[in-house]
């Protein structure tokens, strides 16, 4: 499973791909915003510094527009993926952009059929928003298994890229139901190493390390 850093934390991420567990990133209208940064250039930051898709998504609506915002982002780098919303005009700006050779991440994804019609437009990756759906009640992990099935019925290539990740559960169970891709906060990320008998475990050691008088170097 390829792990996508959600961010626009350039130290973040750079902390993260030094580890090599950076495959990709993915931004969002409201990242930028956290960021403070330029979205043309902290997207060419972040291309320049990691080796995979990197998603930089388009704010306009109508699909036209989306089209030529998409042509725009794709300029700044080869690694960059269009990230469009999953609504008709966003549909038929995948099928436009995806026509001509570039990588798009159709997202805002809270169904499976909406799945099913970004695979048939052309979509590189799915984003299914996981938390969002936990936050109003639903199993968002319901929603990756049902796409799994339905992609995997009739082979289409779209990867699943699972969003909205809040816990190292989601992560876990992700990896089980057969997501191609997480994206996840870098915190979330790191918070994959730990595990409370670790550190029960690393404490003891310590102490009795300690009573032994001894050193290594
Ligand atoms: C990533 O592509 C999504 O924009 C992101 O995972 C959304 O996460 P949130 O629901 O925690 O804002």
């Amino acid at each position: 499973m390829k792990f996508f850093v959600d961010t626009a934390e350039i130290d973040a991420i750079a902390e993260l791909n030094d580890l090599g567990m950076v495959d990709g990133v993915t931004t969002n209208p409201s990242l930028i915003l956290k960021s403070g940064r330029d979205i043309l250039e902290v997207t060419k930051e972040i291309c320049d510094l990691v080796d995979g898709p990197v998603s930089a998504e388009v704010v306009a609506l109508e699909s036209d527009a989306m089209i030529e915002e998409g042509r725009k982002l794709a300029k700044i780098a080869d690694n960059v993926t269009i990230k469009l919303p999953l609504t008709w005009d966003g549909l038929k700006a995948c099928k436009v952009l995806s026509g001509e050779g570039n990588m798009i991440n159709v997202t805002l994804c809270f169904s499976a059929n909406q799945a099913l019609l970004a695979a048939k437009a052309g979509a590189t990756f799915i984003s299914p928003f996981i938390g969002r759906l936990d936050d109003i009640n639903l199993d968002g992990m319901d929603l990756i298994e049902d796409i799994r099935t339905i992609y995997d019925n009739y082979g289409f290539e779209t990867e699943i890229l699972a969003a909205s990740i809040r816990s190292v559960n989601h992560v876990q169970q992700c990896a089980l139901v057969g997501a191609d891709v997480i994206t996840a906060p870098p915190e979330v990320i790191k918070k994959l190493a730990t595990h409370p008998l670790t550190q029960a475990g690393l404490d003891q050691f310590m102490k009795d390390w300690a009573k032994t008088g001894q050193s290594i170097v």
